[in-house]
């Protein structure tokens, strides 16, 4: 039995993780957390551990204080947390005597320096991954996820996501699809994410990359499976290579009430980066060397079960 310790485990991915742990019942695990709030341990059911990201000799005496074995961190990636934690952590993790493993924030898909900080976890990502580069003796691995599943069924479907609305407006009716929607595009429901991670801690080697696919299909295929569950035909635009690289994508109707949150130039800009990702087939992960293959006993949620709870009548 080792002693896992999640980052951000009070988080919408870190919740997922730490619950596939605790159902689990294998490891320890204990959640690292700015505050160490007893509402928020009792409603995890693990230990919670107050931690400051800013300072890494605290960080390292915490992992060796709970003599952590595995590192999992699910830390928000986002500028506004006060600029890239990450690196501090994976500092703490290679300098601590007990630690041997760490897994970054990644949980999406290859993020490339030269698509810049569209996505301003671009940026903050390459930073945690430089100092994994600098480890000295730290096994690492990226998971690979795809896009989460737990936006198709929002509102109907519980997840402890942010609500977002990308590619396919299901309540709108609509979708925004970008090239010829021929690309496969990987989709992971966050739960899925969780047990694959929870999973990999028994592996004795990590390859560089733990790809985890819920579910690969065409955005052609994903808008025909919303419409049968939904019983309804919907709008359908085709948004071309060039309209997404001017940062420009077909607005979806309930994207109007995330504007109050995220202004509608940042949803643009993101949905447009998206789109390029997509028709790019940066999603279309290989199977043969997924953890699917290595886990053939862990069974993913595919997006027409996912779409007929949310929408079916
Ligand atoms: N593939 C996809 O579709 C997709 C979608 C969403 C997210 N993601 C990825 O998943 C990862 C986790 O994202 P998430 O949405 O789960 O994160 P989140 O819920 O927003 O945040 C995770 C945790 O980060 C901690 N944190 C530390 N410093 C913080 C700060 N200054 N401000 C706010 N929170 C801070 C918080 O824990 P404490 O308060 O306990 O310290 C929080 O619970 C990221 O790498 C993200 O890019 C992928």
């Amino acid at each position: 039995m080792a002693v896992v310790a999640v980052a951000g485990g009070t988080g919408a991915v870190g919740r997922n993780i730490v619950e596939a742990f605790v159902s689990q019942g294998k490891h320890e695990v204990i959640v690292l957390s700015r505050t160490a709030d007893a509402a928020k341990e009792k409603e995890l059911g693990v230990r919670l551990v107050a931690t400051d990201y800013k300072d890494v000799a605290v960080l390292t005496k915490i992992l060796e204080d709970n003599n952590v074995h595995t590192v999992i961190s699910a830390l928000v990636m986002m500028p506004n947390a006060g600029g890239p934690l990450e690196p501090n952590l994976i500092r703490a993790a290679d300098a601590s005597k007990t630690t041997r493993r760490m897994v970054p924030s990644e949980y999406g898909f290859p993020q490339y320096k030269e698509d810049g900080d569209i996505l301003p976890s671009i940026p903050m990502k390459q930073a945690s991954l430089h100092a994994l580069e600098a480890s000295k003796d730290l096994e690492w691995t990226l998971f690979y996820t795809g896009y989460f599943m737990d936006y198709f069924g929002m509102p109907n479907l519980p997840s402890y996501l942010t609500p977002y609305v990308v590619l396919m407006d299901i309540l709108g009716n609509t979708a925004a699809i970008p090239g010829d929607g021929n690309k496969p595009v990987t989709f992971t429901h966050t739960s899925d994410v969780g047990k694959f991670v929870a999973a990999s801690v028994d592996l004795e080697k990590w390859d560089r990359v733990s790809v985890v696919i819920g579910d690969k299909v065409t955005m052609n295929e994903a808008v025909k499976l919303a419409e049968e569950a939904k019983g309804t035909k919907f709008k359908v635009v085709y948004d071309d290579l060039e309209k997404l690289k001017r940062g420009e994508v077909t607005e979806l109707p309930s994207q109007t009430s995330l504007y109050s949150v995220i202004p509608r130039e940042f949803v643009q800009a993101i949905s447009s980066a998206f789109g390029i990702w997509v028709d790019r087939g940066d999603m279309d992960f290989d199977e043969d060397t997924s953890l699917n293959k290595k886990f053939p006993e862990l069974k993913t949620i595919k997006l027409k079960e996912l779409l007929e709870k949310a929408w079916k009548n």
